[in-house]
């Protein structure tokens, strides 16, 4: 038997545009994660969780939240995810955890419906930013800067490609868990502006054989880090890149 779940998002407000993606999520983060670990880590030294908590913005499956959770034991959690299967996700974590559960909010809102709290400690904006447009990002930038302490900052990252380009089709075998495998096929196109339109399908497989295919479609935009600084500018910030990699500080 073949079951397929084909969801396009084409207003980009569906309820649940994550629905297809949540199955997979941690393992298909297990390549990228090392490297979004160091990241986190450099934010770790400039947090100030005495002045707020931490925001963690499209928290989706609690990583970057229970790491923090998990290694600064004084900080207290604010994570925004609106995703319902996202969110599940992120509470599972947290129902291991009963220990962390007084330093940890999980808002269902998205960011702008949010009630942020008046200060922060410091954010976290990994994953999501190319989810909101030139305009959003700059209300993004000064709704979180404008909370932060003087030195206070956030980490983000910007997807790849840098600027938007056709990307075929490419496979990444995510895991093979006893006699079954899971893989994600991707492609995108450049659909004008710093937008493009990202199509991946996630496959359960026995051997050659399709058990699951669900395929998500996306629009995503990649902002150039030149128009990123001068958004984050406008919020009486500065944005510096973290070595070579696609992770970037945010200043107050
Ligand atoms: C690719 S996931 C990243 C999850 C996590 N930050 C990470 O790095 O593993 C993007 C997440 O952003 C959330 N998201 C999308 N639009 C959002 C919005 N407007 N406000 C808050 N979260 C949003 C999605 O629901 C999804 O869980």
């Amino acid at each position: 038997m073949k079951m397929t779940l084909m969801y396009v998002d084409p207003m980009g407000d569906a309820t649940d545009r994550y629905g297809a993606t949540a199955g997979l999520y941690d393992l298909m983060a297990a390549s990228s994660r090392p490297a979004q670990l160091t990241a986190v880590e450099s934010l770790l030294a400039v947090l100030r969780p005495n002045v707020g908590p931490i925001l963690d913005l499209g928290a989706g499956s609690g990583l970057n939240t229970a790491a923090v959770l998990d290694r600064v034991p004084e900080a207290h959690l604010f994570a925004i995810e609106p995703s319902p299967s996202m969110r599940a996700l992120i509470l599972d974590k947290l129902a291991a955890r009963p220990d962390w559960h007084q330093r940890v909010t999980v808002r269902p809102e998205d960011f702008f419906s949010a009630p942020l709290p008046e200060r922060l400690g410091g954010a976290i904006i990994l994953g999501v930013l190319g989810h909101f447009d030139a305009g959003e990002r700059a209300a993004v930038f000064a709704e979180i800067a404008g909370r932060l302490p003087d030195g206070g900052a956030a980490l983000f990252d910007l997807q790849p490609p840098e600027r938007p380009r056709r990307v075929e089709p490419f496979e990444l075998t995510i895991a093979h868990i006893g006699d079954l495998a899971y893989s994600a096929i991707a492609e995108s196109w450049p659909i004008g502006g710093d937008r493009m339109r990202w199509r991946i399908s996630y496959l359960t497989l026995e051997g050659e054989r399709v058990l699951v295919e669900d395929t998500v479609e996306h629009e995503y935009h990649h902002p150039d880090p030149t128009a990123i600084a001068d958004e984050a500018g406008r919020a009486d910030a500065r944005v510096q890149r973290l070595g070579e990699s696609t992770f970037w500080l945010l200043t107050r």
